[in-house]
């Protein structure tokens, strides 16, 4: 492939389009019926070479074939009997697209190819995007209505509207990865054989969901941590969500997936466009670590919006008081918080309205004068004269019917005239697709950070949408996309106009952790379940797609409030380190030998943060036995390795622990016990974790490299 092969190339003759990662192309060609179709998607290859591939149609000549398994963006017409991507009705009850290609725009790093339907004043662009630094391929589609051309066509009802379609080349077997889970058991990472048969994973509920997310892998059975070709995708998008796999009995596999859900439709009236989020897609020939790690590398360059500064070591006061929140008693655990080296104190739940439990005050976000007789303004500066920053924890999209908010405007929330609207947690959603909540939540968060000199939000939503109506408006369906991206928008506005705040993200823990929420928070509360071995798989999980300094992760106290078990305090410290450490125990009434080794714990958590939250992540072993992450700095100098016991078994000594991603022809020092170690031992035999005795055994090891 000549060096100067462009990042993006179409050749109108050939109709190819090529576009090129750093490791990896992707191509496709145009069908003569006008639709474009996959080509390839793998390691590099010449455009010669690509342009000379059979096209990857029909495996027989037979009328019951379906020829156009390979769609960039399946139109519903035609022999397709696979999932649509597309799917459409207009006014006189037609369904489906035939396309006529119309021309294209290639532009730096971005392609965008135009179909316009043979009859119809319809336009699709499907767009690509390529970075000279990742090896992700971003895709999204825009959906016009190009207007009545004789007059006669009326609004377009659109039944799905996808951002991508993804198919990796044919393998001896498919195996799917993904992530499901539950509230408290975020992330649980699933690896099983596809079935011949269409696999949907969705999201139904309006924000990313606890059970899946919209993030999947495939390969061919044989792929570990280490080894083999993973193509994997990731869509950008906090609402409800819809990607179906599909497995064919002839050996092909490919997925489509974007917004929205079954039966949600929406109208395009002449002149409207749609556009959807970015569905991601990477490929990576050297396993699962190779494919996070480069997921995590661009998550850092093209999603966060600040990923080069340090996670600040949180403290968050919702495990210690829950509700019962006052200025003397958060007082107390930010002093407390501020002499274990905390850097931030977060003020959760119960501090507005009349917010005395889950049953009243959501949505009027003014301190609770019984808390706060004085407002949050003492606390704050308080917070701020120990040294740490100030944050507070909201739940902008919702609303108790029992507050000022919802009686004023009991029309703001989500809901359909003639159904009864079922409350969850005591409460209903508000509305944001509606312009003048979303101006309304904009203010009132504007406000609070102004007037609180807040430099935290923790932004929660505790619950899914049900009745989701829209009562007079003509297209009801809009309040799924809409209230999902006026909640990046306000986001974005309070970024911009606050420099320095920043945003964690949380839904009931993590129901709403995704690259569109990503892309303007700092990082995500993972789950509401603190529980140290039980956290170990859900990071475990996390890690596939999202880095650590995303990942929140707070010690709490011992038992487990979710789980009962007890731990003894370094092992909850080691598996917290594993991300952007937070504390959030009843420090009150913590021993002082507890509050001791705690704030010896938070510095050791700062000498390695440089290298959990900047450097590169890679994973030992699957959570079992003995569990292992290694955080190597990007120079390759510096490392950090966490391991943990969650149980001893017959007193056996833990195994060598390898580390692939050292030099063997280094040699690297443990600068805490003073032993040296040969880099071909550490990557070919692995390193004799000093755990100690028992069950909840941790440590950390960090090691120099000392020949250069
Ligand atoms: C759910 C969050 O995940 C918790 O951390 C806490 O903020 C509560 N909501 C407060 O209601």
């Amino acid at each position: 492939m000549p060096a100067t092969s462009p990042p993006v190339s179409f050749d109108p003759d050939r109709g190819l389009a090529v576009l090129r990662t750093p490791n990896s192309v992707y191509a496709l060609r145009l069908h003569p019926d006008g639709s474009p179709r996959h080509l390839y998607w793998g390691a590099p290859l010449d455009t010669a070479d690509l342009a000379a591939l059979p096209a990857t149609g029909s495996p027989a000549d037979s009328s019951f074939e379906d020829d156009a398994a390979a769609d960039e963006l399946a139109p519903q017409t035609g022999a397709r009997f696979g999932p649509a991507g597309l799917q459409v009705r207009f006014a006189d009850g037609t369904r489906g697209a035939q396309w006529r290609f119309t021309g294209h725009r290639a532009d730096g790093g971005e392609l965008r190819l135009r179909l316009q339907d043979r009859r119809r004043p319809l336009r699709a662009e499907l767009c690509y995007r390529v970075r000279p630094d990742s090896d992700v391929i971003e895709r999204w589609t825009e959906l016009t209505h190009l207007g009545p051309q004789d007059g006669t066509d009326g609004p377009i009802t659109v039944d799905r509207l996808d951002s991508a379609a993804w198919r990796t080349p044919a393998l001896p077997d498919y195996r799917l990865s993904h992530l499901v889970g539950g509230w408290n058991s975020e992330f649980q990472l699933r690896r099983d054989r596809l079935p011949v048969a269409e696999t949907v994973l969705t999201s139904r509920r309006g924000l990313t969901g606890h059970h899946a997310n919209p993030w999947l892998a495939v390969d061919d059975g044989t792929a570990d941590e280490e080894h083999g070709e993973v193509w994997s995708t990731a869509l950008a998008w906090s609402g409800s969500w819809r990607i179906t796999v599909h497995r064919d009995p002839v050996g092909r596999t490919g997925w489509t997936g974007g917004f929205g859900h079954d039966g949600t439709a929406w109208t395009l009236r002449p002149g409207e466009r749609l556009h959807t989020p970015v569905f991601a897609g990477l490929y990576t020939a050297h396993g699962f670590g190779a494919s996070s790690t480069a997921w995590h590398e661009h998550l850092r360059r093209h999603v966060l919006p600040q990923p080069e500064r340090d996670r600040p070591v949180l403290y968050n006061s919702w495990e210690a008081t829950g509700f019962d929140v006052s200025e003397a008693g958060q007082l107390r655990l930010a002093r407390l918080a501020a002499g274990l080296g905390a850097e931030l104190f977060v003020l959760d739940d119960g501090w507005f309205g009349t917010r005395c439990d889950d049953r009243s005050g959501l949505g009027d976000w003014t301190p609770r004068p019984a808390a706060f007789p004085r407002g949050l303004r003492p606390l704050a500066d308080e917070v701020h004269r120990l040294g740490m920053e100030f944050g507070l924890w909201v739940e902008p999209e919702m609303v108790n019917r029992d507050s000022e908010l919802y009686r004023t405007h009991p029309d703001w929330v989500v809901h359909s005239p003639h159904l009864d609207a079922t409350e969850l947690r005591h409460q209903l959603v508000l509305n944001f697709a509606r312009p003048e909540v979303e101006s309304w939540a904009h203010r009132t968060l504007d406000t609070l950070i102004r007037e609180h000199t807040v430099d935290w939000l923790k932004w929660d939503a505790n619950r899914p949408f049900t009745e989701a109506g829209w009562d007079g408006h003509p297209d009801p369906d809009r309040l799924w996309i809409g209230h999902t991206r006026a909640v990046h928008r306000i986001m974005d506005r309070l970024r911009a106009d606050h420099p320095g705040l920043r945003i964690e993200a949380c839904a009931g823990g993590g129901g709403r952790v995704d690259l569109g929420m990503l892309a303007r928070t700092d990082q995500a509360w993972t789950s509401d379940n603190t529980d140290p071995v039980d956290r170990i798989g859900i990071q475990h999980g996390f890690s596939q797609l999202f880095p650590a300094q995303a990942m929140a992760a707070w010690v709490t106290d011992s038992p487990n409030p979710a789980t009962g078990r007890s731990t003894p305090l370094r092992f909850r410290f080691h598996v917290a380190m594993a991300g952007a450490l937070g504390i959030g125990g009843d420090l009150s009434s913590w021993p002082a030998a507890d509050l001791a080794e705690a704030a010896e714990l938070v510095a050791r958590y700062k000498q390695i943060r440089p290298l959990v939250q900047h450097g590169v992540q890679h994973r030992l072993t699957p959570p079992g036995p003995v569990a292992a992450v290694h955080y190597a700095s990007r120079d390759g100098r510096d490392h950090a390795l966490l391991v943990w016991r969650p149980s001893t078994r017959f007193g056996h000594p833990p195994a060598p622990v390898r580390l692939p991603a050292l030099d063997p022809a280094a040699r690297y020092l443990d600068p805490d016990r003073g032993r040296e170690y040969s880099g071909a031992v550490l990557v070919h035999r692995g390193i004799e974790p000093p755990l100690p005795a028992g069950d909840y055994a941790s440590c950390l090891v960090r090691l120099h490299r000392t020949d250069s």
